[in-house]
């Protein structure tokens, strides 16, 4: 076989002269009589090689019979382009190759779709055949960058003394609360290790164990309802430090993010970043994830309109509900059909109306205005910055429900007016999350964050009293209104720790059983620590400029968890179910 001396991707017009061996996949074949061109593809790029009879018979005798994607071993001397016919639009284009010796490594089928950037086919195709779909360049630049970006999380940790340390994958459930992966065990016939939904017990072991600076890139796995941002495996940049507060891990971490985006994009981020309170955030964007890239801020109105005659505002003002609103700038266009879409928009979010006042030069235009006292009126608009030609919304009803509505709104219309800097980087961390969140289905408090992160120290008298105002030390970075990574201070007290426990209805048999081994380690001398977990996935998708982490796995899972290329989830053979003494009560293959 002819091995290659260089990658397609990088001749340029400097090689002219020079005798190359190319090898790669045939991008595209053209017949132009005497001519054949076939544009020569590998992972750096593509260039365009020349078939001559007069150059070599024998090489053009083959390159006639050759089709898209068949594997080629091209030997050929690089030459400039008569001028006039340069690919601008390609980085070997000034150059061409002819060739003088051809072998057909390998046929191939016709793909079931063309292997270039933008295609617009069906996902499904593209995850059945997803070794073709990784051919296209676009895929091959994001697995690119996903291993660059990984290097540079790897230098950077090694640098600041991380040991990358495995923890197992079969192992027992963690806090994270999602639903397990569960596996069962042959050796210990109804049992079952659970996959790790993230090795946070380990970590915070490993600290115990004096390991002080732990990293490890890691699978996660989370049997939860996908979205365009969550598989059901995934993959993390764990970390965990001791002896550090809140301030030393947020700000390494955000000295490792600018490195990554240096190394890997040249682009520099700024530190450090915004902070902004949990409070603020649901306050002002509707979210604990606001992307910051835009304004359309939130404003609470509920002081200046509980008053107002307009009966849906004070019944909720009274049953301690909230009335929000932000203002549309120059949307006062809007028709009648785009109110009531935005209207059922929010209805999706819980929401049992939308208000609107309309502003014109000449007048207010809304069916509530007749309610409002010229004062009022006056109050509200100003509130909300209004001027001729905006439409200010309102949500009224409980604080979650106006937040999550409202926030929804705030990004519907962002994207509709083009309001978004699609290139623009914009991180920051929300902070002070509440420790505690009260669960109606369960009818108990959860952890917000999981039960191993701290309360601030200044909150600890609250925790008998008002739990729900106990503030956590925990911190989650946010990147363009995605949350890209979480974590916290963790409890390294005993008596806190139980009374953690016990908050979340937590018997003290129960916590025994399920993190005994772990409160047992914490009392053979545990350093203060916390650390972080990022998505790494969403961190690369983020990086990439893409809408789906799908993207940036190399084998990802559709929607409804399945690998559709090798066919995964499938039934097993009835001698593997019996061994694990495991019984299905569907139909199971019959395969014996
Ligand atoms: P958390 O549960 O917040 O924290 O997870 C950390 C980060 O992992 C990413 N992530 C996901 N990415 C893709 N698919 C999913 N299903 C998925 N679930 C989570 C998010 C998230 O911010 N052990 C703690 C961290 C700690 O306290 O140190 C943890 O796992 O980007
Ligand atoms: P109605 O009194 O039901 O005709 O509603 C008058 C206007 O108030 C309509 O535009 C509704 O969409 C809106 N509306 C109704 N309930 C709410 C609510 N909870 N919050 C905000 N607007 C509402």
């Amino acid at each position: 076989m002819l091995k290659r001396s260089h990658y397609c991707g990088e001749l340029r017009k400097e090689h002219a002269g020079q005798k190359v061996i190319l090898n790669g996949w045939v991008q595209r074949r053209r017949d132009h009589g005497g001519l054949i061109f076939v544009d020569l593809r590998d992972r750096s790029g593509i260039v365009q090689v020349v078939f001559s009879p007069d150059v070599e018979l024998e090489a053009f005798r083959v390159a006639e019979v050759v089709r898209n994607e068949y594997v080629l071993a091209i030997e050929g001397t690089v030459r400039l382009r008569p001028e006039g016919t340069e690919n601008p639009n390609l980085l070997t284009g000034e150059v061409e190759v002819y060739a003088s010796k051809v072998e057909v490594l390998n046929k191939a089928k016709t793909p079931p779709f063309y292997i270039e950037d933008g295609i617009d086919v069906d996902e499904q195709v593209r995850l059945r055949y997803r070794y073709l779909d990784l051919r296209r360049p676009e895929m091959q630049r994001a697995l690119e960058l996903r291993h660059k970006a990984a290097k540079a999380v790897r230098d950077f940790l090694d640098r600041h003394g991380f040991w990358e340390i495995e923890t197992p994958m079969l192992t027992k459930s963690t806090p994270e609360g999602a639903r397990d992966f569960l596996v069962p065990s042959r050796l210990n016939p109804g049992k079952f290790y659970a996959l790790p939904q993230s090795p946070q017990i380990f970590k915070q072991i490993l600290m115990v164990a004096g390991m002080e600076r732990y990293f490890q890139i890691v699978r996660c796995f989370r049997d939860e309802d996908l979205r365009a941002d969550r598989q059901p495996e995934f993959t993390q940049i764990d970390i965990e430090m001791s002896f550090i507060d809140r301030e030393d891990i947020m700000s390494l971490m955000e000295e490792m993010i600018a490195y990554v985006f240096k190394e890997t994009l040249g682009v520099e981020i700024k530190t450090p970043f915004k902070r902004i309170s949990y409070q603020e955030a649901m306050l002002k964007y509707g979210t604990d994830k606001p992307d910051l890239r835009f304004g359309l801020e939130i404003t609470d109105v509920t002081e200046l309109v509980k008053d107002v005659e307009f009966k849906v505002f004070q019944t909720v003002a009274q049953a301690g509900g909230v009335i929000r609103g932000l203002n549309a700038k120059g949307c006062a266009g809007f028709s009648r059909k785009d109110l009531d879409d935005l209207t059922k928009f929010v209805g999706n979010f819980g929401a049992k109306g939308l208000a609107y006042l309309i502003l014109t030069p000449e007048e207010v235009k809304s069916p509530i205005a007749k309610f409002f006292k010229e004062e009022e009126l006056k109050a509200v608009i100003s509130a909300l910055q209004g001027e001729p030609g905006d439409i200010l919304f309102f949500v009224a009803d409980k604080p979650e429900v106006a937040a999550q509505a409202l926030g929804n709104l705030r990004l519907h219309l962002a994207q509709r007016l083009g309001l978004i800097p699609e290139k623009e980087f914009n991180f920051l961390w929300v902070i002070d999350f509440p420790l505690l969140e009260y669960d109606n289905e369960e009818k108990r408090f959860v952890a917000m964050h999981h039960p191993f992160t701290a309360p601030m120290d200044e909150d600890l008298p609250l925790m008998d009293e008002k739990p729900l105002l106990v503030r956590a030390k925990a911190y989650d970075m946010v990147l363009n209104g995605v949350e890209i990574g979480g974590g916290s201070i963790r409890i390294h007290r005993r008596d806190i720790q139980e009374k953690m426990f016990k908050l979340i209805g937590l018997s003290e048999e129960e916590a025994k059983e399920k993190f005994g081994f772990m409160l047992e380690a914490f009392e053979y001398g545990t350093p203060p620590h916390g650390g972080i977990a990022f998505g790494f996935d969403r961190l690369v998708m983020l990086m990439a400029g893409r809408d789906s982490i799908r993207d940036v796995i190399a084998f990802p899972k559709t929607q409804s968890a399945t690998d559709l290329m090798v066919g995964a989830p499938d039934v097993v053979e009835r001698r593997q179910l019996k061994e694990l003494h495991i019984k299905v009560d569907l139909p199971v293959k019959e395969q014996q």
